[in-house]
C-alpha cells in the first residue's frame, strides 16, 4: 500500500505520515528533505539558489539515504528548498529515488507536495492535508518559540503565505490536490483527532475496489 500525502507548509502533513507510517507499519520518506538537502549543499558552497546547473548537480550527487536531518531544519532551509524546488531540472533529478523508495514491496508512506500527482499518481491512498494559513503560522510560531526562536507570529504568517505562493504558483508540479485526493482540513483538529480522520480515510480508500 502506498499511502501518498501532500499539503502546504505546517499543515501537519509530516506528523500524520510519520504515525501513519508507524501505525501501518511501513517506512516512511519526507520528501521535502531532498529539497532541503540540495538548498543546503549550495548554500554550503555559498552558490545561488537559483543556478539551475549547480542546483542539478547538486540534486544528483546528493547522498539520499543518508541525510543529516539536523542540518536541514529551520525557517531558512525551507524557503531555500522551495527556491531550488521550482527548477524542473531540480524535481526530475530527484524523481526516480522517490519513485524508487515508494515501489518497496510492503508499500510505503511519502509526504511532500506532489506525491499523489506526480510521484505516486497511482498511489492506492491519496491524502491533501491543508489548514488555513493563519493556523498554519500559529502552529510554526509555536514551535518555533520552544526551540528558542522568538519569531514574530507576524513574520511566520507572511513566509508561510510567500511559501504557498511559490509551491503552488510554479510550473512544473505545483502544490495542488490531485483529482482523486481525499482532503484533510486540520484547522480545527488537535493532533490526535487529525490522526484518527487520516486512519479513517486511509481505510475508506483501502475499501475501494
Ligand atoms: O515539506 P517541507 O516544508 O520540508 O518542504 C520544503 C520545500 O520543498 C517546500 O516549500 C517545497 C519543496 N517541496 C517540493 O517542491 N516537493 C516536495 N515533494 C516536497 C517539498
Amino acid at each position: 500500500m502506498i499511502i501518498a500525502i501532500d499539503g502546504p507548509a505546517a499543515s501537519g502533513k509530516g506528523t500524520l505520515a510519520k504515525r501513519l507510517a508507524l501505525h501501518y507499519g511501513l517506512p516512511h520518506l519526507d520528501t521535502g528533505l531532498l529539497y532541503r538537502a540540495v538548498a543546503r549543499t549550495l548554500l554550503d558552497h555559498h552558490d545561488p539558489l537559483g543556478d539551475e546547473a549547480l542546483a542539478v548537480r547538486a540534486a544528483q550527487s546528493l547522498d539520499l539515504a543518508h541525510l543529516d536531518e539536523t542540518r536541514l531544519r529551520g525557517r531558512e532551509m525551507g524557503e531555500a528548498a522551495s527556491v531550488v524546488a521550482a527548477i524542473p531540472a531540480v524535481r526530475t533529478a530527484l524523481t526516480a529515488w522517490q519513485r524508487q523508495f515508494a515501489a518497496r514491496p510492503e508499500g510505503a508512506v511519502l509526504d511532500g507536495r506532489d506525491i499523489g500527482t506526480v510521484i505516486c499518481p497511482d498511489a492506492q491512498v491519496k491524502i491533501f492535508v491543508t489548514a488555513s494559513a493563519e493556523e498554519r503560522a500559529r502552529r510554526r510560531h509555536r514551535e518555533l518559540a520552544g526551540r528558542g526562536d522568538p519569531t514574530p507570529y507576524e513574520d511566520v504568517l507572511a513566509d508561510i503565505r510567500k511559501r504557498d505562493a511559490r509551491d503552488s504558483g510554479r510550473t512544473t508540479a505545483p502544490l495542488v490536490a490531485a483529482a482523486d485526493a481525499r482532503l484533510l482540513d486540520t484547522t480545527d483538529l488537535g493532533i490526535e483527532q487529525a490522526f484518527q480522520a487520516a486512519v479513517a480515510h486511509v481505510e475508506a480508500a483501502r475499501r475501494e475496489p
